[in-house]
């Protein structure tokens, strides 16, 4: 069989090797240049002239069995299937130009100083499994199908209810607490659930993209507020009225601003006044290193009008896509009957590992460890930007995953970001984060890296600055 020849598999590329073959005898199929009824060398043949092992030839040819390619025929031996012409004429009416194929792409690591990356490493996947292992010991129920959990399993939403009331004073019955798909799915599923379209948002500017993402996507229209350094600095007169206000009032994303006790007073009256609901987005609270947390602005809130959310994305990891959220009691039923549309439920093994993890008393461990090294590398940060004399200012320290550094007024700071780009660094613009035009500066994410890979990223940006 000729076309045979043509076969050839490469052991340094990333797809494995059954891949490439089942890929390529996929080709040869579609192509017609191996026709119906063709019978295909045995495993044996095969792997002898490929100089692979057996298991991968069967792997691939199983493969192809499975998408109805080649069927085995007599006792060991295997064939190009009939229906498989039809493919045939599929395949070559949608076939790709080769120039337009792209190559799949692999999740990387983020580089110095992607921001809002926690470090990852100094997470016990070894604590994880077990509590996961644990969880599967109960049973076979959470493979089910559970909608009756759209907004979570009750004792993961027991767990956060016990750890927000303990650690950020929110008030809250457990059953108050609904878990999402991160905190994205709570903003997405808010807007939904909350705006008509043209109704007005008001949002912390600069402030969260996917925020704004979410409101704008359900039509709202949004309006920029200022933040300065008390934090949302509200209109004195409400031109349009508010029918939801957008804040991160322990740590203004991306400023870093905690929000005073007066100006939290003032934005619950203003919301009460206008009759707007609060979404307080408490993303990285966690992380203080010099002074204790402000409790949150929910529990300041006596009409129940803050809706409270938070994620496990930057204290776990953040493809875990577990997050929460804390809805006034009017609100608890519809928010579960959207999140069921939307996904039934979020996935429930996670959950269940989570919350043993929670009880364990191992998540509180974790938070710990990773306080100690975020502090010690701001400050090691901070350190090597002032022995180089970088022309950078970092208004709020202390605190948080991220620190916002200002560049002197009148620079442009996506030119900056730009050139840190191509030395190798990943440093938004603070203007990435405005809807209109704001104090120029630069955000950096130090919890992901550790002290030499800051060192080293704090030198590289000394060399693009002396290129002024
Ligand atoms: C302010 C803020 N809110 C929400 C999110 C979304 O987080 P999650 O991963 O939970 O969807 C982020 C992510 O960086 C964030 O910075």
């Amino acid at each position: 069989m000729k076309v045979l020849g043509r076969l050839g598999l490469d052991p340094k590329r990333t797809r494995s090797l059954q891949t490439q073959l089942s890929g390529q005898l996929r080709q040869l199929i579609q192509a017609g240049d191996l026709e119906a009824g063709e019978r295909l060398p045995s495993t044996r043949e095969l792997a002898h002239d490929l100089q692979v092992s057996r298991n991968t030839i069967v792997a691939a040819y199983e493969m192809l069995v499975g998408e109805g390619y080649i069927q085995p025929h007599l006792r060991s031996g295997f064939q190009v299937c009939h229906a498989a012409q039809a493919f045939q004429k599929l395949a070559v009416s949608d076939r790709i130009p080769r120039e337009r194929r792209i190559e799949p792409r692999q999740p990387a690591a983020p580089v110095p100083f992607r921001p809002t990356q926690p470090d990852v490493r100094l997470f016990s996947l070894q604590i994880w499994n077990r509590h996961r292992t644990l969880a599967l010991k109960r049973g076979t129920s959470l493979l089910h199908y559970q909608s009756r959990f759209s907004v979570g399993l009750d004792e993961l939403r027991q767990n956060v209810a016990a750890y927000l009331r303990a650690s950020r004073g929110v008030r809250c019955q457990w059953q108050e607490v609904a878990i999402t798909n991160g905190s994205q799915q709570a903003l997405f599923l808010l807007a939904h659930l909350l705006l008509k379209h043209g109704q007005t948002v008001y949002m912390e500017d600069p402030g969260y993209p996917g925020a704004r993402n979410a409101w704008e996507q359900a039509g709202a229209e949004v309006v920029p507020v200022p933040i300065d350094e008390e934090g949302l600095r509200l209109p004195e007169a409400q031109v349009t009225k508010p029918s939801l206000i957008y804040v991160t009032p322990s740590h203004q994303f991306p400023l870093g601003t905690c929000m005073s006790l007066a100006r939290r007073l003032n934005l619950l009256q203003a919301a009460r006044t206008a009759d707007a609901w609060i979404v307080e987005d408490d993303y990285d609270s966690e992380f203080r290193y010099t002074s204790p947390p402000q409790p949150s602005l929910q529990s300041l809130d006596e009409q129940r009008r803050v809706i409270y959310l938070g994620s496990f994305s930057k204290t776990l990891f953040p493809t875990l896509r577990l997050g929460y959220v804390v809805l006034p009691p009017a609100l608890v039923e519809r928010f579960a009957a959207l999140k069921s549309v939307a996904d039934d439920h979020s996935p429930l093994i996670d959950q269940a590992t989570l919350s043993s993890f929670l009880e364990s008393g191992a998540f509180y461990a974790h938070l710990r460890r990773c306080r100690r090294h975020y502090a010690e590398r701001q400050e090691h940060f901070l350190q090597q930007v002032s022995r180089c004399g970088l022309p950078l200012q970092f208004p709020v320290t202390g605190r948080g995953m991220n620190l916002a550094g200002l560049l002197p007024e009148g620079s442009r700071d996506r030119l900056w970001s730009s050139r840190l780009k191509a030395a190798g660094l990943d440093v938004p613009p603070l203007s990435r984060y405005a809807i209109r035009p704001a104090a120029p500066g630069l955000l950096f994410g130090l919890a992901a890296f550790d002290t030499r890979s800051i060192q080293r990223g704090v030198a590289k940006m000394a060399q693009v600055f002396d290129m002024r």
